[in-house]
């Protein structure tokens, strides 16, 4: 079959597998109390994830898929940090409900959005001293921020400088200026590269660039230019997603005009000349979507074995929790998935009133839990061991049968593999294992 009847066969809407189950199967049945109870029963000692959602950017940039806000003004973002504060010391107090004495140790904090750097550099200090105050933040903690490039203050980069930053991660896109145009999203390369050598004379060890295809506009002469560029700017990852078109969910996606976005054919080819140029500069293709050096965590994570896929994307983090604070953030805790309030106000009410944000979730059950390690293989390794398949597991079966017919996926021995040729299809292959799938129930995204 030619790459172009498999991308007509295959390329439907298909999750990205951040979570299984899916955020569109989560239920008001989680709440506050069952968040809480499932808080308290942590087990002593269990290292945590915390991740923080900043809900405010300065501009919106058309192609946006995020949770944020635009706001002109400082106020609410300085009630957004008045409430967070508050959300730390609640999180504190029940962990500590479990009976458990001493603060929790914590390896990972991640602030991301919106955008973390339009706090101002004493809020985002403010935050840092309740986060120790509450917590046992590790020696070694891994410290990541999502930046705008465009809005990175002196002032922010000395707080990120004393608070220890490790990584971060920076929106680029496109340096194509048409492209920059079509998306509202203007920021020359030099602002990029200037960026880049801020935050390495702010100590930051590890940076990632964000690109996007698929975009409007976008051509695959100029998305290599883009890789390029990227590379030049020796960042330890890329991240390259395909854009989201989802106007139905995120309604200023309608400023972008439709016409002009790439077909399905032409966004295989931009991801491709991309990734190759992105490999001839030394970097490896990590899961779906992300590239990497040779000495990266994630490099050594993938060979090792030990990549995990997470909110976040692909991770290092082995903690078995992430407590999301924050608008819209999301907890993965052993014992499910607990979402907040996505809306600021009533998340700040809730919070300020002391009770949890969180309105919606799932409680995983067994079969979740087994899918879920599966569909974990599959988008971290590109392979997945199906020996401890159920024998009644046909429908699964049934699904992959026309991708082994088409090359797309191996299956020997109960070990399935993706192929070269069904790369781009791996969410399709995960979804072959998603039991809440049902066809053209959900709208996602494209797949490839
Ligand atoms: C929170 S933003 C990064 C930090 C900062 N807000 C910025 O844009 O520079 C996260 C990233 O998500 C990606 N993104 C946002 N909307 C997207 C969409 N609709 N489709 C694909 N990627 C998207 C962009 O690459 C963006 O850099
Ligand atoms: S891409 Fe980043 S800067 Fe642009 S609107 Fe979304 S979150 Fe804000």
């Amino acid at each position: 079959m030619t790459e172009s009847h498999l991308i007509a066969k295959y390329d439907r809407p298909v999750p990205r597998y951040t979570s299984y189950p899916t955020a569109p199967h989560f239920h008001a049945g989680v709440d506050g109390t069952v968040f809480a109870g499932w808080l308290a029963a942590l087990p002593e000692g269990e290292p945590l994830s915390l991740y923080i959602h900043v809900p405010f950017c300065r501009q919106m940039c058309w192609y946006c898929g995020c949770n944020t806000q635009i706001v002109a003004r400082y106020q609410p973002i300085a009630d957004f940090v008045a409430t967070l504060l508050n959300e730390i010391e609640m999180l504190g107090r029940q962990l500590a409900a479990g009976g458990v004495s001493g603060r929790r140790p914590v390896t990972s904090v991640h602030f991301g959005g919106g955008t973390p750097n339009s706090l101002g550099a004493d809020d985002f200090r403010r935050i840092m001293m309740a986060l120790d105050h509450v917590f046992a933040l590790a020696p070694d903690l891994e410290l990541a921020l999502e930046l705008d490039p465009r809005s990175l203050a002196p002032d922010f980069l000395a707080a990120m400088r004393e608070s220890g930053v490790s990584r971060v991660s920076l929106g680029v896109q496109d340096f194509d200026p048409a492209v920059q145009q079509a998306i509202n999203r203007v920021q020359p390369y030099e602002l990029v590269a200037r960026a880049v050598a801020d935050l390495r004379l702010a100590g930051v060890r590890a940076i990632n660039l964000d690109l996007i295809y698929g975009l409007p506009g976008q051509t695959t002469a100029g998305i290599a230019r883009t890789a390029g560029l990227a590379a030049g700017l020796a960042p330890e990852r890329v991240a390259l997603f395909g854009y989201a078109h989802v106007p139905w969910m995120k309604p200023h996606q309608r400023l972008i005009d439709a016409d002009s976005l790439p077909d399905a054919a032409a966004r295989a080819e931009q991801f491709a000349i991309a990734a190759d140029v992105l490999s001839m500069n030394g970097y490896r293709q990590i899961g779906l979507d992300h590239f990497a050096t040779a000495e990266d965590s994630l490099t050594l994570a993938l060979d090792a074995g030990t990549l995990r896929r997470n909110f976040q994307g692909y991770t290092t983090d082995r903690a078995a929790c992430v407590l999301g604070l924050g608008p819209s953030a999301i907890s993965s805790l052993p014992q499910g998935y607990a979402q907040n309030q996505p809306d600021h106000t009533p998340w700040a009410r809730s919070v300020n009133a002391g009770r949890f944000a969180t309105v919606k979730g799932i409680a995983l059950t067994a079969d979740d839990r087994y899918r879920r390690a599966l569909i974990d293989q599959i988008m971290c390794f590109g392979a997945a061991d199906l020996t401890t398949l159920p024998l009644n597991a046909t429908g699964e079966l049934a699904r992959l049968a026309p991708m082994i017919a088409d090359g797309l996926v191996r299956l020997e021995s109960g070990q399935l593999t993706v192929t070269s040729l069904g790369a781009p299809f791996r969410r399709v292959v995960a979804a072959a294992f998603d039991a809440y799938l049902k066809p053209e129930s959900q709208r996602h995204s494209r797949a490839v």
